[in-house]
């Protein structure tokens, strides 16, 4: 069973994932938009990796026998300079989310809560790949300059992303 104060934190954050995917939804739409299927591709999965992140925080919610508490989702961005902007905004995003997982386990360490600190694990560990993600995309972009032919070619690079399904990426 969760405290009250963690009970809402968790709701909190679950919100904030399925802001995440409502977001990469948006860059994906964006993305098919101006002609780069590749990155739209890439997107989606990204849509689809945080659509299981929120659902294991559902899941952990009901597992304690607490409440889970959906609440209204943000409207994302739906207008983006160009793709290095759309990526510079994830990283920017992530690094918000970062911030709010490791304050969750400062609290969960605080509240003497081994089980949430221990279920936080697998999100501050996939912070970690999030982000390196993200530099790695922002490096390529600034060098093929955001355009041209050489962005086409990341385009096809981006396009075999492939969504793994939770039972391969849970350790539930
Ligand atoms: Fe669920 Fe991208 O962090």
């Amino acid at each position: 069973m969760l405290s009250e104060k963690m009970e809402a934190a968790l709701n909190k954050q679950l919100n904030n994932e399925l802001y995440s995917a409502y977001l990469y939804l948006s860059m994906s739409a964006y993305s098919t938009s101006i002609g780069l299927k590749g990155f739209a591709q890439w997107f989606l999965v990204q849509y689809q990796e945080e659509t299981v992140h929120a659902m294991k925080f559902y899941k952990y919610i009901l597992d304690q026998g607490s409440q889970v508490k959906l609440m209204a989702i943000a409207q994302p961005m739906t207008e983006f300079k160009s793709p290095l902007d759309m990526f510079e905004k994830t990283l920017q995003h992530e690094k918000f989310i970062t911030q709010c997982i490791n304050d969750l386990v400062d609290f969960a360490l605080a509240e003497k809560d081994q089980a949430t600190e221990i279920f936080l694990q697998w999100f501050v560990t996939e912070q970690i790949e999030e982000e390196g993600n993200d530099h790695e995309i922002i490096g390529k972009l600034k060098l093929v300059g955001d355009q041209g032919p050489a962005l086409l070619m990341l385009d096809r690079e981006l396009a075999t992303r492939v969504f793994k399904p939770p039972a391969a990426t849970a350790k539930d």
